[in-house]
């Protein structure tokens, strides 16, 4: 039995096999949830971080992760879809963060609404509030396994974020001038994701692309998308039925299974 190391608290969640590990400070939850699900860590454990020293996002970026003003966690699942589906976690994941948090601004009744960003960023109006990087591998007994990293602003002011990033990010402090706790609102996130994971994978994930695109910034505009190797322009048609993105250009209709999303204008995002 692999032991997760040196946390500092351990916790569950009453009704649900939630079990979260908490550490003040790792380089990266994905890391640590990665090297736990590789040795055969079942599902629903919970890597979480008051601060982590080499926050990843995606295309390898840096995700800056100060200590105690926001949450970064990850959570292993091991999934009950065929491979090709998996990409509808990332959805499914933007989705349950940005219901949450709509809740929170529906509370101290701001009138902000939470959208969605292909393919799995939380905004509140222009500004990024949420990110997720999502990981697949192979454990030891050869069964696939995914890990879910969640990294939400919640308490950090204009100042906390460095200068290029204070007009695109923001954090639930900003919007909602309140300082929130963090245990709850993990709490609040886990219970949720659990609950409606639960739903959605009953239906493999039928709905979903649909509520996704209900909610989701962009659709019909005019974007460009950063792709690893160029910038391809186009219009946002829609999402095919396993979440990836059909983007009308110059040649036609183009798929777009990963990508960096920006409106086409001066300041985008
Ligand atoms: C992105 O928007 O580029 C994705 C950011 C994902 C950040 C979270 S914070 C918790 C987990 N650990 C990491 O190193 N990254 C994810």
């Amino acid at each position: 039995m692999h032991l997760p190391g040196n946390y500092t608290t351990f916790f569950t969640i009453p009704e649900t096999p939630l079990r979260i590990y908490h550490y003040q400070r790792v380089d990266s939850t994905n890391i640590r949830a990665e090297a736990l699900a590789r040795v055969g860590e079942p599902a629903w454990t919970v890597v979480w971080s008051d601060e982590q020293t080499a926050g990843r996002g995606r295309f390898q970026r840096e995700w800056i992760s100060p200590a105690g003003l926001g949450l970064w966690f990850s959570l292993i699942l091991r999934p009950h879809l065929p491979l090709g589906k998996w990409n509808l976690i990332n959805l499914f994941s933007a989705l349950t963060v940005a219901e949450v948090l709509d809740e929170k601004f529906r509370l101290v009744g701001s009138g902000k609404t939470v959208r969605v960003k292909w393919p799995n960023d939380v905004y509140v109006g222009e500004r990024k509030i949420c990110g997720i990087l999502l990981q697949s591998g192979r454990d030891a007994g050869g069964e696939n396994f995914l890990i879910v990293g969640i990294g939400i602003n919640v308490n950090q002011g204009q100042e906390h974020f460095p200068g290029e990033l204070q007009d695109r990010a923001t954090s639930l402090f900003r919007e909602t001038g309140m300082y929130w706790e963090l245990i709850p609102l993990l709490k609040e996130i886990l219970e949720q994701f659990y609950r409606e994971y639960g739903l959605e994978e009953e239906r493999q994930f039928a709905n979903l692309v649909a509520r996704f695109e209900q909610k989701m910034v962009f659709r019909g505009e005019e974007v460009k998308i950063k792709l690893p190797d160029k910038v391809i322009e186009g219009k946002i048609v829609k999402l095919t039925e396993d979440g990836f993105l059909i983007l009308q250009t110059d040649r036609g209709e183009q798929l777009i299974t990963a990508g960096d999303v920006g409106i086409l204008k001066e300041k985008g995002v």
